[in-house]
């Protein structure tokens, strides 16, 4: 298994360029299910989470050609098996975004129930529930839903609470439906805009992107095309605060600003000096880090895919702060590692009450899940000393090459096996 190995308490300098997005380039990529040709799919980032993707969908008889590092080839005319393994699945929970495209397409499909998770129960009720509505039968056997439909057919239907898969599985499903599905309360990730757009560039009809009401006119059939993926706006917000905790000026490329308005704003409370450009952002860290509260929320508030490290932020504060998580009950996983470096953080149900420290100390720690690794590797960042981060298979699956990033911008990072 391999490790990190980090020196922190040093500054890093320079920029570098943002890889695109995990969470738009998993659905676009099962997407292609729904039509028989090859489909050419820009900046995909070179992580485990896409492998597996990959493989899924070979599993099913589809060619994946890598063109490029970032170019993938994507060919599903011939898909013998509508089935998604547990073996895989259990790996990577988005596995139950090929749900919909199937049903839609092949009117058939056995895929996994997606299991337990480290962040929480993570049911799949609605995904469920919606292709139900859309005429879906579904049958849940020895772990698996198995759903058929001779024809889909349009529906109205109402997230509750919003679901950024939910949305993207009965998005797909409604392409190829019979007449017009609408989904209230459906998510306004990027990623979900980005899904959609690439729906429409293959010839879906669909309005209300980034809104909390799409609507989907379903047709007959879809094209080949080629497609670009957004880049990645939790790896940028990751990297933003690496460079405030290392007390460094960085500059990060290749992003979308408009995609991280209220992390930005909340990153420019705690005194960050940030300029934004149209791709890029310039950051430089204030003399003492204020402390800043916040709660999760579904796009466009605080994404809960960077309140662990947003913490670390709050743990090197002058000040104490209060996090409240109110997306998945049980995120807090890497408080008990972050406590291991001296961080002060009481819990409280789904809140967190963090009082801010002069500096953490450097100390081996454990990767839990994606987004509390990337906490992680934060504090080893800005704890003095050498700190070991282990089962970073965990990060690999989100950040592409971090370590190569990190060493490029002056970070002392280096991967070793245990
Ligand atoms: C997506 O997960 C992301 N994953 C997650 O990112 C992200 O944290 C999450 O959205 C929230 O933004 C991908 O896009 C691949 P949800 P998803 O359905 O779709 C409840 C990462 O680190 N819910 O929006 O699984 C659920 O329990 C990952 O990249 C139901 O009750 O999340 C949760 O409380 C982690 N029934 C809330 O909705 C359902 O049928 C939001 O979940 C579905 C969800």
């Amino acid at each position: 298994m391999e490790k990190l190995r980090i020196n922190g308490g040093h500054p890093l300098k320079g920029e570098l360029a943002i890889s695109g997005s995990k969470n738009a380039a998993l659905p676009i990529m099962a997407a292609c299910l729904l039509c028989p040709n090859e489909i050419m799919i820009d900046n995909v980032p070179n992580l485990r989470d896409i492998k597996t993707m990959g493989t899924l969908l070979s599993h099913m008889g589809a060619t994946i050609e890598k063109v490029s590092e970032n170019t993938l080839k994507i060919n599903t005319k011939n898909i013998r098996q509508k089935f998604a393994p547990y073996e895989l699945v259990k790996t990577m929970r988005a596995s139950i975004v090929v749900l919909g495209p199937l049903l839609a397409r092949f009117g058939e499909a056995a895929v996994s129930l997606p299991g337990g998770c480290s962040i929480g129960a993570r049911p799949v009720n609605l995904h469920i529930e919606g292709l139900s509505a859309m005429g879906a039968k579904i049958e849940i056997k020895n772990g698996y839903i198995h759903a058929s439909a001779k024809e889909l057919k349009g529906c109205e239907f109402e997230f509750n609470p919003v679901s950024v898969t939910g949305t993207a599985n009965l998005m797909m499903a409604a392409c190829l439906a019979k007449g017009q599905t609408i989904l209230n309360n459906s998510a306004k990730e990027p990623e979900i805009v980005n899904l959609g757009e690439f729906l429409i560039t293959i010839g879906a009809k669909i309005s209300g992107l980034g809104t909390e009401r799409i609507i989907i006119e379903g047709v007959k059939s879809l094209k080949s095309e080629h497609f670009k993926v957004i880049p990645d706006r939790i790896e940028a917000t990751t990297f933003l605060i690496a460079s405030l905790i290392t007390k460094s000026n960085l500059k990060i490329n290749n992003l979308i600003p408009g995609h991280l308005k209220e992390p930005i704003d909340l990153l420019r409370r705690s005194g960050a000096i940030i300029k934004v450009s149209r791709q890029s952002i310039d950051i430089a860290p204030p003399k003492k880090i204020k402390p800043v509260s916040f709660k999760t929320e579904p796009y466009p508030g605080i994404p809960t895919d960077i309140q662990a490290q947003l913490m670390v932020l709050n743990i090197l504060a002058d000040g104490h702060s209060t996090i409240h998580e109110t997306i998945f009950e049980n995120r807090f996983m890497h408080v008990l590692e972050l406590q291991r470096m001296g961080a002060d953080i009481s819990l409280n149900r789904n809140i967190a009450l963090v009082q801010g420290i002069k500096a953490l100390k450097s100390a081996p720690v454990m990767a839990t899940d994606l987004r509390a690794s990337a906490a992680l590797v934060l504090a080893a960042l800005a704890a003095e000393g050498e700190t070991i981060v282990d089962r970073i298979y965990h990060i690999d699956r989100g950040y592409e090459n971090i370590d190569k990033k990190l060493s490029s911008l002056g970070a002392m990072v280096e991967r070793i096996e245990s």
